[in-house]
């Protein structure tokens, strides 16, 4: 059977792939960042996953305002992305576990989530950052299956919903009858505002607050509603509806291994976490 090995969140900034590019991991404005990941290569390298399941949200690279899916799931064995226009080198495509892919839908529908199922589908930073800092060398040994949550255009999913999305697909990996090795991944995040008259705004005490419950009580955070979000958090803090999937695929309880938080990475407070489930819980119902 298929095992969830952990799970990661980890902001997705563009900025950061012109970071990579132009090799700036030891500049002061960078390298209490890039440290944040020196134990998630620890930690992956010990783990070993074959496939990544990554909670993302498109910025317009694949879906438009005019047509846009509250959950989609990628259900192709390779994912291509494209010039976005932030000035980065194009990402080399990403493998995918198409047969997963099905196995993840399939449940999903039957659990009354009823997603888009995309067989071709482009991937945006959102994905492709995340995985230049997770896996930095020239291969990347895993495959993926994405997910995509809507964070831009009215009305979103609610918390709530999101971590019950998470959960359905955390029980579906487990049921999976491969004996894979499955990291689930949340992107984007925390605080931020990219627009409006609160451009650049962060809130670190929302951030901390956050990352404390996320782990050890993340139905507390279902109490906000998204326009509670927006407030606390931006209105691109809403990305984080991708960390409480994550957290949703992860058993009841779930062990810290490693925290970084570092403010601002462009305009973003930027986290990256490490969790483990904690093997005696059983898994909460959906
Ligand atoms: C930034 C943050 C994001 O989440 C994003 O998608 C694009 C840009 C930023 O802070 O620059
Ligand atoms: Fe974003």
């Amino acid at each position: 059977m298929a095992t969830i090995v952990g799970g990661v969140g980890s902001t997705h900034v563009p900025a950061i792939g012109k970071a990579i590019a132009e090799k700036k991991h030891n500049d002061p404005y960078w390298k209490p960042f890039f440290k944040g990941f020196d134990y998630v290569h620890y930690w992956l390298a010990r783990t070993r996953p074959d496939v990544a399941v990554v909670f993302y949200n498109d910025h317009g690279l694949n879906f438009f305002l005019d047509k846009m899916p509250t959950f989609a799931v990628g259900a192709a064995n390779e994912y291509r992305s494209e010039d976005e226009g932030w000035g980065i080198p194009v990402s080399r495509p990403i493998p995918g576990d198409a047969a997963l892919s099905w196995h993840l839908i399939n449940a999903l529908v039957a659990d009354e989530f009823d997603v888009t199922m995309c067989q071709e589908m482009l991937i945006d930073h959102a994905v492709t950052i995340p995985m230049a800092l997770m896996w930095p060398g020239p291969v990347w040994p895993i495959k993926i299956v994405p997910v995509e949550i809507n964070t831009v255009q009215h009305p979103l999913p609610s918390l709530e919903r999101c971590l019950k999305l998470g959960r359905s697909i955390g029980r579906a990996i487990e049921s999976y009858e491969q004996d894979l090795r499955v990291v689930v991944i949340g992107t984007g995040g925390l605080s931020h505002q990219l627009d409006g008259a609160r451009a650049g705004f962060i809130n670190k005490e929302f951030d901390l607050l956050c990352l404390d419950k996320i782990v050890a009580e993340p139905e507390a955070l279902t109490r906000y509603s998204i326009h509670d979000w927006v407030k606390e958090s931006g209105s691109q803090g809403v990305e984080f509806l991708n960390w409480m999937a994550m957290r949703g695929a992860m058993t009841g309880r779930v062990s810290e291994l490693n925290r970084n938080y570092h403010i601002p990475i462009s305009n973003t407070a930027a986290a990256t976490v490490v969790y483990e489930n904690q093997k005696e819980v059983a898994r909460k119902a959906a």
